[in-house]
């Protein structure tokens, strides 16, 4: 479970850059200028995209550009668990999920590895360029075990395919997301056995409707 607090040592200050501010005009302008304030989330994942994370300087950055309380930004950021609070490892973040399919087919044995490449969660490594932590469910179970990484996922995982993964990002590499076990994308995993009919395709299997208490057309002589 994410920890939803501010981090302990916050940055003196927060400003978007001339890039991140046109995309956050964009999103602003999408709204009518008494409603500015719906632009809070999209506001808020254009903070993380540049920064890495959620400071709080930026939270009261973003209170005076959309003209809101800042206890409003707060607890739209604290609220929703994609928002990061604490600075995250630079190079890969890494949210593993822990949850009931993807521990049973093996995410202890991922957490593991993490604890020993980056360290205890929600930690950054001794470099900075690496953090994990463990997540919910993030809707790949029947790719299960898997993790996302920054804005990817990485999937049937295996201690030894993650380990490699971990490996490759520290040696500058863009480690290819998606199945780590062969499949192309959720197939079945080995022989494909239901749907195998070919009589479900032909249009064999299709019966006409018929209707309660309505008059059926005279069949055709
Ligand atoms: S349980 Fe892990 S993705 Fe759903």
């Amino acid at each position: 479970m994410s920890v939803r607090r501010l981090a302990e040592v916050q940055p003196a200050s927060f400003a978007f850059t001339a890039e991140t501010k046109a995309k956050a005009d964009w999103w602003i302008a999408k709204y009518p200028a008494e409603r500015k304030q719906s632009a809070s989330i999209p506001l808020l994942w254009l903070v993380q995209k540049q920064e890495g994370w959620v400071s709080e300087p930026a939270i009261r950055y973003l209170a005076e550009l959309l003209d809101m309380p800042v206890i409003r930004v707060l607890e739209v950021a604290t609220f929703y668990t994609m928002f990061q609070l604490t600075p995250v490892g630079k190079v890969a973040f890494v949210q593993l999920c822990g949850t009931t399919p993807c521990m049973l087919r093996g995410a202890n044995d991922l957490k593991a590895v993490l604890r020993g490449k980056i360290g205890e969660p929600h930690h950054l490594s001794a470099d900075g360029k690496f953090s994990w932590e463990e997540v919910e469910c993030l809707g790949a179970c029947s790719n299960a075990p898997m993790a996302a990484i920054n804005d990817y996922y990485y999937e049937d995982l295996t201690p030894e395919t993650l380990a490699q993964i971990i490996d490759d990002f520290a040696a500058g590499k863009a480690p290819k997301p998606g199945s780590y076990d062969g499949r192309r994308a959720s197939e079945p995993k080995d022989k494909i056995q239901t749907l195998t009919d070919p009589s479900l395709y032909d249009g064999s299997l299709a019966k006409p409707i018929v209707l309660p208490n309505k008059p059926q057309p005279e069949p055709a002589a």
